[in-house]
């Protein structure tokens, strides 16, 4: 295998790794969470010029806590879609003249199939095929990962994605931003049963729901209809019972729907990808239910479920493995649908 300085710059966080068989030598995240913050979310030129100035003391970084030089990396990579495209202008130049300068092949690679392989940090003999619950800020998905390059999407949110709830409903009861972390924590303290809150469904025409598709803005509006109604009452919000009933109820929807889906089509193996992947009760959820199918559900180190560039060299190095490299002149994109990745690869 082969090693990988990969880049992710798609969003928020600068980061740069190495990555050599599955095994990370070096990861460096340089969050701008402190700077959008006081915004409520990501500002996407400032996000832009916080690249900018990151990248290369993270590039320079990242070698030096590896202990490793330019003659010892194979290939360079970085995040050219999904996400932001001046954060992803960043990244993907940077590279692209890196590989240039030092002549080395150059690997242009899907946000999302990062946060798949992320598993392989903590399961480097995973084999494919798998199921992929990929649960991030902008994606809810079900993925049957056939082989690499070669997905199907079996299942996916309508509406909101998995992320984006916990940071909405976070943002209605006041807590900050990101509101996954802060919701999870206070949850702890929580009753997952105060309230009954609605699991969206997405109802088919003969009667029945969609056994995979999921919908997340019905629960958010039921919370901040039972924070006004809570509000009318008493001045104290319950915010820890509430938070734990809304936190139970997605770890509950999204554990249903993998559970099923991977029995419908007889994988064995759930990786669960993303920065809801770190959430406590959802491993908690699938965990207890794939013991009890006999299933087998894997998560990434907690600190390669979010965004991080370590995820995005594991993708890139099977890519690599495969033969896969991409153009010096391959455009970024904010949106491309994970069943076109192979247009980033000449092969
Ligand atoms: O994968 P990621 O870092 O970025 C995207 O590609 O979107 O995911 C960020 C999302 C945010 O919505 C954040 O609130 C959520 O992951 N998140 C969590 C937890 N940690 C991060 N959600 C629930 N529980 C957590 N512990
Ligand atoms: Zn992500």
């Amino acid at each position: 295998m082969a090693t990988v300085l990969a880049i992710e710059t798609s969003c928020d966080e600068t980061a740069v790794a190495i990555v050599k068989n599955r095994q990370v030598c070096s990861s460096v995240v340089a969050s701008q969470i402190l700077i959008h913050q006081r915004y409520g979310g990501v500002v996407p030129e400032v996000a832009s010029r916080q690249h900018l100035e990151t990248i290369n003391p993270a590039i320079a970084q990242a070698l030096s806590e590896a202990k490793l030089g330019w003659k010892e990396i194979d290939a360079i990579a970085a995040t050219c879609a999904p996400g932001l495209v001046g954060a992803l202008l960043v990244g993907t130049t940077a590279a692209k003249t890196l590989a240039m300068v030092h002549n080395k092949p150059f690997l242009g690679v899907h946000h999302l199939e990062g946060h798949i392989y992320a598993t392989y940090l903590s399961e480097p003999t995973l084999e494919l095929p798998f199921l992929s619950l990929l649960v991030s800020g902008g994606h809810t998905s079900l993925i049957h990962v056939k082989k690499c390059g070669e997905y199907e999407t079996l299942g996916q949110t309508r509406d909101d994605a998995a992320g984006e709830a916990f940071d909405k409903v976070a943002r209605l009861l006041q807590l900050g931003y990101p509101g996954g972390p802060i919701i999870d924590k206070l949850a702890q303290e929580g009753n997952t049963k105060a309230f009954a809150l609605p699991e969206g469904k997405i109802s088919l025409p003969n009667g029945g729901f969609h056994p995979y598709d999921a919908s997340f803005s019905g629960l958010k509006t039921a919370v901040l209809r039972l924070v006004q109604k809570l509000e009318v009452k008493s001045n104290t919000l319950p915010v820890a019972d509430i938070a734990a009933s809304f936190q139970d109820t997605v770890a509950r929807a999204l554990t249903k729907r993998a559970i099923a889906c991977a029995l419908d089509y007889g994988l064995e193996t759930i990786a669960v990808g993303g920065g809801v992947a770190a959430n406590s009760a959802l491993r908690i959820h699938l965990q207890t239910a794939a013991s009890s199918h006999n299933l087998r559900v894997l998560f990434p180190p907690l600190k390669f479920c979010t965004d991080n560039a370590a995820m995005i060299g594991c993708a890139a190095a099977e890519h690599f493995h495969q033969g896969h490299t991409s153009p010096l002149n391959l455009s970024v994109h904010s949106r491309l649908t994970l069943n076109r990745v192979m247009e980033l690869y000449q092969h």
